[in-house]
């Protein structure tokens, strides 16, 4: 296991081959994105990475695909066999290849617009006679359904994700979810789970709370190709500044505009 900084990374870069694919292809989606325009590789240098952009940059698109090849269903959640026919075909992961220090098996793959889906899938698991053990075990003890959406995303991540063993988590926007007092809840728990040294994050966000995680890598989907940037140059922690400090001036200045 590489160690940098005493945290443990096991995803260590994101090769495109495109060579694999014929030039016409690249034109189409999910190639033509300009995040991914050129870029060979990928590579990840922190625990804890930030994929960050405005909307329809490809940044859930790059996690689909990196959950794909990390087993995990493309349609959020681990790895349950029912999960994987219901997935849609993405292109992406036939181009990616992951280089693993030490590959990982374990994780999760959190997609907010999917979570109820997984919930339900919970649910009928819980209905099947001859599904071994109590399916809510690892989320809480009960139905992820009877609990608001916030609730069930902190059980998610306080039961499951405290399970020992080297993991990578992939999450699409938690923080949809989470009120600002559970967003830094949050943030703690994934301190906790990074300081293990068995954890990687690879977190799609807007939210300036989660980026303000010390020492990630962010990378900007804004940029062709993608790049890595500070905290402070994200809008994400500019606008929200801004707005904060500028309230006033700055709506009357926007809805003059409008
Ligand atoms: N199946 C598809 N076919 C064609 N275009 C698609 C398909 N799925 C997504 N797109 C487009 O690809 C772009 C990237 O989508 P993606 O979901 O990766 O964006 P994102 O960066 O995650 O945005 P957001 O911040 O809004 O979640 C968008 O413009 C989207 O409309
Ligand atoms: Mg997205």
């Amino acid at each position: 296991m590489w160690e940098k900084g005493g945290a443990a990374l096991f995803l260590r870069d994101i090769q495109f081959r495109w060579e694999r694919i014929s030039q016409s292809q690249k034109r189409q989606y999910p190639f033509q994105l300009p995040a991914y325009r050129s870029l060979d590789t990928l590579e990840l240098h922190q625990p804890v990475t930030f994929f960050v952009g405005e909307n329809g940059t490809g940044k859930s698109t790059l996690l689909e695909a990196i959950a794909s090849l990390c087993d995990f269903p493309k349609s959020g959640g681990e790895i349950l066999a029912e999960e994987h026919s219901e997935a849609h075909e993405l292109l992406l992961d036939q181009v990616l290849r992951l280089s693993w220090m030490p590959r990982v098996r374990s994780g999760f793959f959190l997609r907010s617009e999917t979570f109820f889906n997984f919930a339900s899938l919970l649910d009928r698991r819980k209905q099947e006679k001859d599904f071994g053990g109590n399916p809510y075990s690892r989320y809480g003890g009960k139905s992820l359904h009877q609990r608001s959406h916030g609730e069930a995303f902190l059980d998610l991540f306080q039961n499951r994700f405290q399970e020992s063993g080297n993991s990578i988590y992939l999450l699409d926007e938690p923080e949809a979810a989470l009120s600002p007092m559970r967003q830094l809840a949050f943030l703690s728990i994934m301190k906790k789970l990074v300081d293990t040294k068995r954890t990687q994050f690879i977190i799609c966000t807007h939210s300036p709370i989660l980026l303000g995680y010390p020492g990630a890598d962010i990378y900007s989907f804004d940029e062709a190709p993608l790049q890595k940037i500070d905290y402070e140059e994200t809008p994400h922690y500019a606008v929200t500044k801004y707005f904060l400090n500028q309230r006033d001036a700055m709506l009357e200045k926007l809805f003059e505009e409008a």
